[in-house]
């Protein structure tokens, strides 16, 4: 099945990909994470999209669309995958379409105060990226990664007036997606306020 999970950033898309990626074998695709290791390895489209995604906005479709069809027709996807953070805008959805067929789309919502509280006590790991959040994902040792002992960063995109600025892109550019897929026929809601592991059953129940 081809998933995409649409939500605002904090909602827990990548959290809950992860997840549901290990439970369907099929695999978690992050335009998000796609981008940050491009941004670490200091690659032509890394150096491109770092200023864009340090103040919030979205990096340009045209970018994002490449790299996604490329990723995309790898052998890994024949079965499936779950997009988080892709398509973000009608121009992204409509030319994707070309290339691959959608089969759910899984709209997860909360309200900003919600989002904020995850965002701006969130944690990766430097090394393997795991998510963690102060209050509700804690490390067993503070800024320590319980999986690989790496040291824990706080993402320049979670920074107060960054969060400011992708939740007004979110509602400018990618939440018209809902009704765009709503008229296809493919949206299915989840509320995505509860813990963690309440928001993944939600999700799970959604695509099966
Ligand atoms: P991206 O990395 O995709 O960011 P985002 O969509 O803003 O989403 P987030 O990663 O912030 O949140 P999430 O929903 O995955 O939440 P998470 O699971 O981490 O994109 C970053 C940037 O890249 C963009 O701003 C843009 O510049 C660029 N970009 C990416 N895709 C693009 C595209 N298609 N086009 C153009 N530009 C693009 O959870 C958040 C926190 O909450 C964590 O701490 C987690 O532990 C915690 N948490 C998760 N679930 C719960 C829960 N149920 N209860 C409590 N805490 C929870």
């Amino acid at each position: 099945m081809n998933i995409v999970l649409l939500g605002p950033p904090g909602i827990g898309k990548g959290t809950a990909a992860n997840k549901l990626s290990k439970k369907l074998a099929i695999p978690h695709i992050s335009t998000g994470d796609m981008l940050r290791e491009n941004v670490a390895q200091k690659t032509s489209l890394g150096v491109e999209a770092k200023n864009y995604m340090n103040k919030g906005l979205l990096v340009p479709d045209e970018v994002v669309i490449e790299m996604m069809k490329e990723r995309l027709q790898k052998d890994d996807c024949k079965n499936g995958f779950i997009l988080d953070g892709f398509p973000r805008t009608i121009n992204q959805a409509e030319k994707i379409s070309e290339v691959i067929k959608i089969d759910k789309v899984v709209n997860i919502q909360a309200s900003d105060e919600v989002l904020i509280d995850r965002l701006s006590k969130r944690k990766v790991c430097s090394k393997c990226g795991f998510v963690y959040h102060l209050v509700y994902i804690k490390p067993k040792k503070e800024g320590i990664c319980d999986k690989c002992g790496s040291e824990l960063y706080q993402r320049k995109d979670d920074e107060p007036k960054a969060i400011k600025e992708r939740l007004k892109v979110y509602r400018n550019e990618t939440e018209p997606l809902i009704k765009y897929y709503k008229d296809k026929g493919l949206i299915v809601d989840v509320d995505g306020s509860g813990t963690p592991e309440e928001e993944f059953e939600l999700i799970l129940k959604a695509v099966s």
